[in-house]
């Protein structure tokens, strides 16, 4: 169980701006069938599930900066603690009716990331960690998978879609992971991908283009489970780079040389 000061604050934070995410998601499937389709209902309910975040962890740490998805920077008294958050992670899947999304929300402490809560709301899964204290779900200590062979192993990422990211490279990386694995799943919200590293249901995760919303929370929670984060290169350079890298200490390094093998054969 991990209940310091300040997960308490992130978890109830979650909570409430959860309870509209839910409200939203049920009307979701009415306005599928609508001409307009359910885009702007979707992207309000985003807007809305911020403002909730925002006012409440803006009450709780009134000197705390923010970096949001949808308002951007604001910054802080304290520029040491800056909360950055995605209020609606898997937007796409949430437009479908689809329920993998999450409320992603990380602190970030003197340029590290400090706590983190990713919280689905749909299976009430509250994924939670903090510095040196573990990582947990729903009260349950979490540890990365055990697997080390690499055939035994499932990963997950993030593929390219209209307008976004390298689709050559994306399909070499997807090939060269493929053929050495027990499988590759694209669920659609990086948060939940992190997460589910850190729980043990995959054994790697990578993902590019990504921004520092979508991994904060997430990358907290692999670390604390035993896991390593880098970027893709195998660096620290997460934020900068856009791209992550994240697994167990077998199949962290074993994704990483996989998929630095895939980016030789494609230049
Ligand atoms: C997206 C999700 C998705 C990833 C995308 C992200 P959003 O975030 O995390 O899994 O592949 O690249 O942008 O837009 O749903 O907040
Ligand atoms: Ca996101
Ligand atoms: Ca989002």
């Amino acid at each position: 169980m991990l209940r310091t000061p300040l997960i308490n604050v992130m978890t109830a934070a979650a909570q409430k701006a959860a309870r509209g995410l839910i409200r939203d998601f049920g009307e979701v499937e009415h306005l599928q069938v609508s001409k307009k389709g359910p885009a702007d209902f979707v992207s309000t309910a985003d807007r809305k599930a911020e403002k909730v975040l925002f006012e409440e962890l803006q009450r709780a740490r009134p000197k705390y900066g923010f970096l949001m998805e949808e308002r951007g920077a604001v910054e802080g008294v304290d520029t040491s603690n800056r909360w950055i958050i995605d209020p609606l992670d898997g937007t796409t899947n949430f437009l479908h009716g689809i329920p993998q999304f999450a409320i992603s929300i990380g602190l970030e402490r003197d340029g590290q990331i400090f706590a983190g809560v990713v919280y689905n709301p749909i299976t009430d899964e509250m994924f939670v960690a903090e510095k040196g204290q573990g990582a947990f779900l729903n009260g349950r200590r979490l540890r990365v998978s055990a697997r080390r062979d690499i055939a035994e192993s499932l990963f997950a990422t993030g593929i390219p879609f209209v307008g976004r990211g390298n689709h050559d490279l994306f399909l070499g990386q997807l090939r060269a992971i493929m053929a050495v694995s027990a499988g590759v799943r694209r669920n659609g919200a990086a948060s939940l991908d992190l997460a589910w590293v850190a729980a043990g249901r995959f054994e790697g995760f990578w993902e590019q283009n990504l921004q520092p919303w979508d991994m904060a929370a997430g990358m907290i929670l692999v670390s604390e489970a035993g896991g390593f984060v880098t970027d893709l290169a195998g660096g620290r350079n997460i934020f900068q780079r856009g791209d992550i890298a994240a697994g167990n200490d077998a199949m962290h390094p074993a994704m990483v040389k996989t998929l630095a093998g895939a980016k030789a054969a494609a230049s």
